[in-house]
């Protein structure tokens, strides 16, 4: 059996600067030792979006000393820390070269083993630290860059059951709220204007639904959101309302058909697995209408709904941390001085790349 391991994560691939030291027991359950995030929200907001290179500057500005910060708050030093685990890819490239760099410096510097960690495998594998969940499951990521149904079989063992044609659900929200003239990021801006709003008052495409295969498409609603809204200029308060409320709708329709076929699929696959689990992870979990419509959606069909904490939903370096943890305790090789950082790196190698998926693939 495996003794207790610690490892200190960095997570550098989007707008969030981050550091956390995580303890793996020999039992397989985690502690977090110590979680530190540093949001760039407010550098970007100006521009409606994460422009890359100021979001790599702002790493570089802030990382040494968030590491030193959360090792402060761990009451550990390097010594007593037996790996780095850093984020290497999907992302954006001048944030994922400060981290990787960063960890593999202090993995040199240190004599520590380096793991180069897929930043969504770290999405995949949160709710086995929180909730102990038992492969396999299944996985919704839904965030900024990334639209994802996932079948987590096992570390380093995933399928990609459904992506985003075009847009990511987040993506989806933050241009909706942008042409209503609302605040970025949209998702919460959108969600809080939804909730006093009419959600039949129109009725919005739900795209692909009906089809066999589980993929996404939410081009088709932003630019039907863009018609409604100038169909009725000026537009009132009172109709951006309406217009959240049943754009929000939509999605929601959307979900529960394409992720109600996904249960299917896996009851079909794996009709000997006696509790079964949906676990999402994004920041647009953070949506109270979507987690209700999963809850039902979950209940309804025999499946655990598991939402990690919407902290550890984000981005965060606690993730990569446990995946590190997770790949080292099963005796998965760390990796050499020579890992390069990946812009694109598909959890499942298998996969096809879509037409339209990853304009924004760097964004997970
Ligand atoms: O995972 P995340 O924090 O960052 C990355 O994408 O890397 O996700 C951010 C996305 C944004 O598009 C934001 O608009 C969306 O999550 N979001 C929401 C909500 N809170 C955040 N979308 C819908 N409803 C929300 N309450
Ligand atoms: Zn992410």
């Amino acid at each position: 059996m495996v003794s207790n391991l610690t490892i200190l994560g960095i997570e550098t691939s989007c707008d969030e600067t981050a550091a956390a030291v995580v303890t793996r027991h020999a039992d397989g359950s985690g502690k977090i030792e110590a979680d530190v995030v540093l949001s760039q929200l407010d550098e970007h907001s100006a521009y409606g979006g994460v422009v890359p290179e100021i979001a790599a500057r702002a790493h570089v500005e802030a990382l040494d000393s968030l590491i030193e910060e959360a090792l402060l708050r761990s009451g550990k030093t390097l010594s007593e820390v037996d790996a780095i685990a850093a984020t290497s890819g999907p992302g954006l490239i001048g944030g994922l070269i400060v981290g990787l760099m960063t960890g593999k410096a202090i993995a040199r510097a240190c004599g520590k083993p380096l793991y180069a960690i897929n930043h969504l495998e770290g999405h995949a594998l949160t709710a086995r630290l929180t909730d102990g969940v038992d492969f396999p499951y299944l996985m919704l990521l839904v965030s900024g860059g990334h639209t994802q149904l996932v079948l987590v079989k096992g570390i380093d063992d995933y399928e990609r059951w459904g992506t985003t044609i075009d847009d990511a659900l987040g993506e989806a929200f933050d241009k909706t709220a942008k042409l209503l003239g609302l605040p970025y990021p949209g998702g919460p801006a959108v969600e809080k204007a939804a909730a006093s709003g009419d959600a039949d008052r129109f009725s919005f495409p739900r795209p692909l639904v009906g089809e066999a295969r589980l993929d996404f498409s939410f081009s088709g609603l932003k630019t039907a959101v863009r018609q409604a809204a100038q169909s009725i200029e000026p537009v009132s308060d009172q109709d951006v309302s309406d217009i959240c409320a049943s754009f929000q709708k939509a999605v929601a329709r959307t979900l529960y058909e394409r992720i109600g076929r996904g249960l299917q699929r896996f009851r079909d696959r794996f009709g000997d697995v006696e509790n079964p689990a949906l676990v999402v992870a994004g920041g647009v979990a953070a949506n109270t209408a979507l987690r209700s419509m999963l809850t039902t959606l979950c209940e309804a069909n025999g499946f655990a709904f598991i939402a990690p904490p919407h902290r550890l939903c984000t981005d965060n370096a606690v993730m990569i941390a446990w995946a590190g943890l997770e790949r080292m305790a099963v005796g998965f090789q760390p990796d050499g001085l020579d890992a390069s950082p990946r812009s694109r790196w598909p959890l499942d190698s298998n996969a096809q790349a879509l037409i339209g998926h990853g304009k924004r693939g760097a964004k997970a």
